[in-house]
């Protein structure tokens, strides 16, 4: 079908915010399954989405079928008013296929099989794990295509496997011979002249499985790149098969949060819906910040439109060291904090907590202390006020932003080698950095990948890019060029898609660009160690620079070896900041580089801790913090959640939110 008759997913919302979570009634007796659904309609639950882990029990023995409980839950599920998102149960494989079929277990760089017992011990590589999924992806489609309740298709479950195995070392000859045609071509590419690594038969071309020391960067780079594709096929064979049987039902993979595994550029064209799990720590100071950032990515993977919380916390997670409740009301700002950033689909993991297994002290919407409970009547809450901004928020688009991150998993892959100059200086860590400074200034973001069209854009920023092509290159250039304002991290521009460093340190079209004569040498900062910059910190990093003559402006090293060379500069419309800056310098230079190119903030004046952010022509204002503030918001109002009228300002109490709407 051609991309533009692909169903979205306005088609499963159908004109209302979705909000439901991962149900797994296999858990529970069938009698739960009624007091389920009670208070499923009590919470103003309209989705659940079924049959995530439920392989085992679909298909007991190889090739037989047991549907009948899944019959009666959609049923059940139909007869409640619930849409159903149906998952196809692959990504946990029942444990005779392990037995019968040990080609199907994945095997780590070490050679060690990942056993059954847990979830994800798939090959993804393996021949006879793709032929069992897709035929329990086959019956599933068959049986439930035509069922009232099927809303969307969940493929699999956060793909995020890796195989250093026998049939993935196979595939992975075959997608290096793909890209290169020739050994002489990786060869080169891999720049196997190093460490005597020449290949002279593809037999000899492996994974990279565990070695005495360093392994070869690029080698590294393809497998994941190469992981993330063959991951990609895994998805690609079942969505074909349930859109060949429902074309009019969207599809979907839930991602993980700023997930280093998969290249969700290329993964989100694939799919008719982006959705992503999203579990900010509650005890994390930028929670709010976290989130908003995973917001602006889905909603960016998404092109700007409406997209999927597929999974959050009504509580503590089990998988940190230490896991934390929500405080009251953190649930809800957070759960409005999605849909403020364009979420149309508000979802759990899980709806009701278990009682056994390795998440039983994961929360659920129904927690332990059961319908009582402060967790579910908070769900309660946020159901009944999701349903009250339905009509209003569900397919609207969050307003076009004018800054624009840029993003590319190529870049984040690469800067994570062995070989690097400092593991301090963390890729995610670096993004989220910049975009807090955007976050904190009330700027709304979107990402972008370097070689996506920017022209909308008025400012462009890339936190760091290690490796460029020539086309993403040639792309901010003609960026600058046409009037557009680009502020670029350190470490930016440094090595080609084989991970060849540029001639010069830095490509020399970058170099021209900022206004960089010489970059002598990197300057990598210990942790906590900061560099003297004039009137403020460096932090991670810094370069020795020298400047070209035709750079305006420059802010200066202070004293130590780099003293008096620059650390921003400033070429036209072109910045270059060669350390991280401390977030208070950071925001203001963001601020400044932003008011000059034209670029407002959402709302000016806002108390520290709140965030601003339009959609379909509604204010959202969103309190962080645990003190009550008062917001200035010039004009009339009315606050769709309480219905009271605003004027000029309005108090916002811990973790409040307001939804405004303009008075007539
Ligand atoms: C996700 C996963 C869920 C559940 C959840 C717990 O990664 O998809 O099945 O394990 O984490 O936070």
């Amino acid at each position: 079908m051609p991309e533009s008759q692909r169903p979205t997913l306005a088609d499963a919302t159908r004109g209302r915010l979705l909000f439901g979570g991962d149900y797994n009634p296999e858990q529970w007796p069938e009698e739960t399954w009624h007091e389920d659904v009670r208070l499923m309609k009590e919470a103003g639950i309209n989705s659940v989405t079924l049959g995530v882990f439920s392989w085992a029990k679909l298909e007991p023995r190889p090739g037989e079928r047991n549907f009948g409980w899944l019959d009666r839950l959609m049923d059940l599920m139909h007869a409640g008013g619930i849409g159903v998102v149906l998952a196809t149960p692959t990504s946990s494989p029942p444990p005779w296929m392990g037995r019968l079929h040990p080609e199907t277990l994945p095997r780590d760089e070490d050679g060690r099989t990942e056993w059954w017992g847990s979830r994800q011990h798939f090959s993804h590589s393996s021949a006879t794990y793709r032929r069992y999924a897709a035929a329990i992806t086959e019956d599933l489609a068959a049986r439930y295509g035509s069922h009232p309740a099927l809303r969307m298709w969940h493929i699999n479950n956060e793909y995020c496997t890796y195989d250093w195995g026998d049939e993935a070392e196979a595939a992975f000859r075959r997608w290096l011979q793909n890209r290169y045609g020739t050994l002489d071509a990786l060869n080169e590419a891999w720049g196997t002249a190093f460490w005597s690594q020449g290949y002279g038969d593809w037999y000899e071309v492996l994974p990279p499985r565990r070695a005495h020391y360093m392994k070869n960067p690029t080698q590294v780079l393809d497998f994941k790149r190469f992981t993330s594709d063959a991951l990609l096929e895994c998805y690609l064979a079942e969505r074909d098969i349930v859109a060949r049987h429902t074309p009019h039902i969207p599809v979907t993979t839930n991602f993980m949060a700023v997930w280093q595994g998969l290249d969700a550029w290329t993964w989100a064209e694939q799919e008719d819906v982006v959705s992503i799990d999203v579990y900010p720590d509650p005890r994390d100071p930028f929670g709010g910040q976290s989130g908003a950032l995973v917001h602006d990515m889905t909603r960016s993977q998404a092109r700007g439109g409406p997209w999927m919380v597929m999974e959050q916390a009504a509580g503590p997670v089990n998988w940190r060291g230490v896991n934390h409740p929500k405080p009251a009301g953190l649930n809800r700002l957070w759960s409005l904090q999605a849909v403020a950033r364009g979420a149309d689909a508000v979802c759990y993991f899980q709806w009701r907590q278990s009682r056994q297994g390795s998440e039983k002290f994961h929360s659920g919407m129904v927690s332990h202390a059961g319908e009582h409970g402060r967790t579910f009547q908070e769900v309660k809450r946020i159901g009944g006020e999701l349903a009250q901004l339905s009509e209003k928020v569900a397919d609207s688009r969050v307003e076009a932003a004018e800054v624009a991150l840029l993003l590319d998993w190529n870049a984040w892959w690469a800067s994570q080698q062995d070989g690097r100059l400092s593991s301090e200086a963390d890729h995610p860590q670096v993004v989220r950095a910049w975009h807090r400074a955007l976050w904190e200034a009330n700027t709304t973001v979107d990402f972008a990948h370097p070689e996506h069209d920017l022209s909308a854009y008025k400012l462009v920023v890339v936190p760091q890019l290690y490796l460029m092509t020539d086309a993403a290159i040639g792309n901010l250039v003609a960026y600058v060029n046409a009037g557009g304002t680009l502020v670029a991290g350190f470490q930016t521009g440094i090595a080609d898609e084989d991970d060849r460093v540029r001639p010069g340190g830095m490509d020399v079209r970058l170099r021209e660009l900022f206004g960089i004569r010489v970059l002598h040498e990197w300057w990598p900062l210990d942790a906590g160690e900061k560099a003297d910059v004039e009137g403020f910190h460096g932090t991670l990093w810094s370069e020795e620079i020298e400047a070209a003559d035709d750079v305006e402006a420059v802010i200066p090293y202070k004293g130590g070896e780099l003293d008096g060379l620059p650390a921003v500069l400033r070429k036209g419309r072109a910045w270059y900041v060669s350390t991280l800056p401390e977030p208070h310098v950071l925001r203001t230079l963001l601020v400044d580089i932003a008011a000059e190119a034209g670029v407002r903030p959402t709302l000016a004046g806002l108390p520290a801790g709140v965030e601003a952010v339009r959609r379909g022509g509604l204010l959202f204002l969103l309190n962080h913090g645990r003190d009550g503030v008062t917001v200035p918001v010039p004009g009339r109002h009315r606050d769709l959640l309480t219905g009271a009228d605003v004027t000029d300002t309005m108090e916002l109490g811990r973790y409040g939110v307001a939804v405004l709407e303009l008075a007539p």
